[in-house]
Formats: C-alpha cells, sequence, structure tokens
C-alpha cells in the first residue's frame, strides 16, 4: 500500500500541481494512475502546502499522459519498487550511492559503463576523484581489468582502508565496511627514482609500425615523412628492430629534410620511454587488477607522449583479444584531450578514437575533468552517463547542459547548489536525472593525503 499524500489541484500533461496533506520535500518522488512524478517546488500558503511536480514517466513505458489528470485525483507517496522501474534504477552493478533522500541504493552497470563511457564533470574540490575512487572500488570488485592515468598519484592509497572516524560512522547506512586493495592495486610509473614503489614502465619498443612513427612524430612534413617511410622500409628487412636502427637509416637519408627529423627521433630515444625490457600488456590490463600509471613528477610533454603510446598499446591489444575488456580511467582529462584551440595533445587522437570505436572492442573510457569547457568535445558526446557534480563556472556549466541528454533547466539550476558528496547523474540507462549521496570510499581517498 502507498500512502496517500495529497490531491490535484491543477494539471497539466507534464506537470501538475497537488494540495498536500503529509510531509512534502522537493525531489520527493510521487505517483499518480501509474505515472511516476518528482516534486520541483513546495509553496506555502494560506490554504495549505502546494507542491508543483514534474512528470517522469509510466509503469506502462509505451504510456505518456496526453491530457491532464482529473482534479481531485490522488497523490500518493512513490515506493522504491515503483521508482527504481520507472527511472531504471538497476538492482546490482557499480554501487554509487544512495538516492538523495532514501534508502534506495544506485548501481550502474559496468557493461553499458565500459560500452558507452562515463564522465565526471565538475569544479575543483567538489569530489570528482572520490566519485571516481568509489565506481574504482566496484570495479575491482567485480575483478573487471581498470587502468588509471593518473598525474598526481593520488590513486595508490585503494591500498588503504578508510579508517576516517566520521566516514566509517556513515558507512553503517550505506551498507559497507573499510577495505583495502592491496592485492589488486598495482601501481606504474616512467620515473620509478621518484616513486619507490612503482614497477617501471616502458613501452615496447621492437618493431615500431610505421603509424607508430607517425604517431610519435605528429607533425612531421610529407618530405619528413617520406624519409620516415624509407627508414622504416629498410628496418623491416630486420627480424628485430628499434628505434636507433630507424635512426642510422634516416641518417642515411640523402635529403635535407633529415636534419630536423634527426635531432626528434633522438630526443624521443633520450627520454628513455622505450625499452627491450618493455612492461608487458597484459600484466598491466588483467582480470581482477587496477592498474595506476602514476604520472606524478613526469614533465606534461613527456606524460602525453606516454598516455598516447600506452593506450594505442592497449586498444590494438583488445582489438586482436589479447587482453580482457577494460575500463580507462583519465584524470585531469583536459590535459590529454584538449578541446581545440586549448593547446595540443599527443593523446588526443588515440582518446579520440577509444572514445568514438571502444564501444566495439569493450574498451570503456572514464573522463574526469575540472575544465569540462576545455576537453575535447568529440569525446564529452560520446559519454552516455554523466555525474556531475557543484559546478559554478558558467562556461563549464553551459558545456555540461550542452551535452547531458536529459537535463531540465530546474536540474541544471541546482548543479550550482549541489552540496559536497551530492552528484546528478544522467544519462543512460536512467529515464531522468537522479540526485544522488555518493557512497563513502571503503578505501582512503588520496586526494586527502597532501
Ligand atoms: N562523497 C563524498 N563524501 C565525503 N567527502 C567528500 C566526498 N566527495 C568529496 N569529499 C571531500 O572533498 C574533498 C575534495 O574531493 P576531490 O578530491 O574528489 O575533489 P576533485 O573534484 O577531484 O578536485 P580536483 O579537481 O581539485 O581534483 C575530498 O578530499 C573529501 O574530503
Ligand atoms: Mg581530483
Amino acid at each position: 500500500m502507498m500512502e496517500e499524500i495529497g490531491e490535484i489541484k491543477e494539471s497539466a500533461t507534464a506537470t501538475f500541481t497537488f494540495k498536500a496533506f503529509k510531509d512534502i520535500r522537493k525531489l520527493d518522488y510521487v505517483f499518480v494512475e501509474n505515472v511516476l512524478a518528482q516534486v520541483w517546488e513546495v509553496k506555502q500558503t494560506v490554504n495549505g502546502i502546494f507542491a508543483y511536480a514534474t512528470i517522469i514517466g509510466s509503469i506502462n513505458d509505451k504510456f505518456m499522459p496526453r491530457t491532464p489528470f482529473k482534479i481531485g485525483s490522488k497523490v500518493y507517496r512513490a515506493n522504491e519498487k515503483i521508482i527504481k522501474k520507472i527511472i531504471g534504477i538497476e538492482n546490482e552493478g557499480i554501487y554509487i550511492g544512495l538516492l538523495k533522500d532514501t534508502n534506495i541504493k544506485v548501481h550502474l552497470s559496468p557493461k553499458v559503463l565500459i560500452q558507452k563511457h562515463l564522465c565526471i564533470l565538475a569544479k575543483s574540490g567538489s569530489g570528482k576523484s572520490y566519485a571516481m575512487g568509489v565506481i574504482i572500488e566496484e570495479f575491482i570488485k567485480k575483478n573487471i581489468p581498470i587502468v588509471i592515468i593518473d598525474p598526481h598519484g593520488e590513486y595508490t592509497s585503494l591500498r588503504r582502508p578508510n579508517l576516517d572516524k566520521q566516514d566509517v560512522s556513515i558507512m553503517k547506512k550505506f551498507g559497507i565496511k573499510p577495505r583495502s586493495y592491496l592485492k589488486n592495486v598495482y601501481e606504474f610509473s616512467p620515473v620509478c627514482s621518484r616513486n619507490k614503489e612503482a614497477i617501471p614502465l616502458y613501452i615496447d619498443e621492437t618493431n615500431l609500425s610505421f603509424q607508430d612513427l607517425l604517431n610519435l612524430l605528429p607533425n612531421a612534413t610529407p618530405l619528413q615523412k617520406g624519409i620516415l617511410y624509407e627508414a622504416h622500409k629498410k628496418a623491416q628487412e630486420k627480424k628485430i628492430y628499434l628505434l636507433k636502427d630507424i635512426l642510422e637509416y634516416i641518417k642515411e637519408s640523402k635529403s635535407n629534410a633529415k636534419w630536423n627529423l634527426i635531432p626528434q627521433i633522438e630526443q624521443i630515444i633520450s627520454m628513455k620511454l622505450f625499452s627491450v625490457n618493455y612492461t608487458p600488456i597484459n600484466e598491466i590490463v588483467k582480470k581482477g587488477r587496477c592498474s595506476i600509471i602514476n604520472l606524478k613528477g613526469t614533465p606534461p610533454y613527456i606524460q602525453e607522449i606516454l598516455v598516447g603510446l600506452l593506450l594505442n598499446k592497449i586498444f590494438e591489444h583488445r582489438k586482436n583479444e589479447k587482453i580482457l575488456p577494460v575500463m580507462i580511467v583519465i584524470e585531469e582529462a583536459h590535459r590529454y584531450c584538449p578541446e581545440k584551440g586549448q593547446g595540443k595533445s599527443f593523446s588526443s587522437s588515440i582518446i579520440r578514437t577509444i572514445a568514438s570505436e571502444g564501444r566495439k572492442f569493450g574498451v570503456g573510457l572514464a573522463i574526469v575533468s575540472q575544465r569540462p569547457a576545455r576537453v575535447d568535445k568529440n569525446v564529452i558526446s560520446q559519454c552516455n552517463t554523466h555525474i556531475i557534480l557543484k559546478t559554478t563556472n558558467p562556461n563549464d556549466l553551459k558545456t555540461i547542459v550542452a551535452s547531458v541528454e536529459g537535463l531540465n533547466s530546474k536540474a541544471s539550476d541546482e548543479i550550482q547548489m549541489l552540496p559536497i558528496g551530492t552528484a546528478i547523474i544522467a544519462g543512460l540507462p536512467l529515464a531522468t536525472p537522479i540526485f544522488v549521496e555518493i557512497r563513502p570510499r571503503e578505501t582512503l581517498h588520496g586526494g586527502k593525503l597532501d
């Protein structure tokens, strides 16, 4: 039995106003004649309390009201079963938190996240990395491989349990306990002198393809490409060839265009990103493993090259089914796939490729950024699930509203006022954006460390 809470006083096909006899708050869900609606405004008058609600959908999903409700129709408080069914909240999956002001657990489907990509957008300090950490914990529990591009080295704390007293006291409400994922979390770094606990990260240097070379030299002129092509062809005559072999053949070229090319290749070799003792991709992407690519202390230019190379390798391996489907988390995405006119990044093109083709091959993206307006729109537009936290910058708000389907103007007004820990989640498979209290972290949140 649902609790009767009011009576309709005014009705249109998409909205209605009812007089409330019982407690009613903004964002509460109500139910009228098989239709679910959400309260967006509550007004106190001399004649009592009136609530304004917008219709979300019907139990019978083909039905949408084409005539208003009758005046006097009874309004009920919607129960959990109906809310979940009509909004499309799953019973299991990635447990991210509770539907605001309820005990309804919100789960996202890991399959949808991998196939349709995720983005977490909000201003700095609003809880993006925290929410991403929650999602990563859930992926680890499901043994789904995860690779995190971590410019600040803030995710290594996934190895340590969250014993914060205040967090522990609210964990009960969310039905979780402190935990650590010591066995699952691996840290890789190109500068191990700075990250002593990390495993060295080197890319396979043997037998680079011509395309690999072009990727390494995105600004090569047609003449230089010609030299590269010749050198690469000669190198291929060997069974195993390295970048230094290609360099030797470039030096043999008669064209003067080689003089600009040689120092570029020498510079790449000097970065020491490559090695014959490379890190196997199937050690980075592995069942039950969460691999952190810790880029702390790596110069930005080298970070971009490394991310580009690594993601290219992962994508190739996945295409050839040499590794399992994988979720790739990109923190500070505006650095690695910037919007046109906001600077270039070596890693842009592979991220764009994964955004548009990843779903076919089981390579998912989770994009995190505090500057939504500065992230490549082509990438954001491919993300079908959005987690939005507090955002105030007008340009960023505009980008969010433009890219998030189903975000009505009321919800977008709310983005500016969201408290820390509350998110709006929109997109697949939800019928309407929902407000979610993000669950506490089981592991320590790294952003807290420094
Ligand atoms: N769901 C939450 N529950 C409790 N505390 C939270 C939550 N989300 C964020 N916080 C608090 O807010 C702080 C900032 O969160 P976080 O590091 O995730 O911000 P961010 O959006 O990633 O910022 P930046 O853009 O600077 O990286 C955290 O250190 C934590 O104390
Ligand atoms: Mg962060």
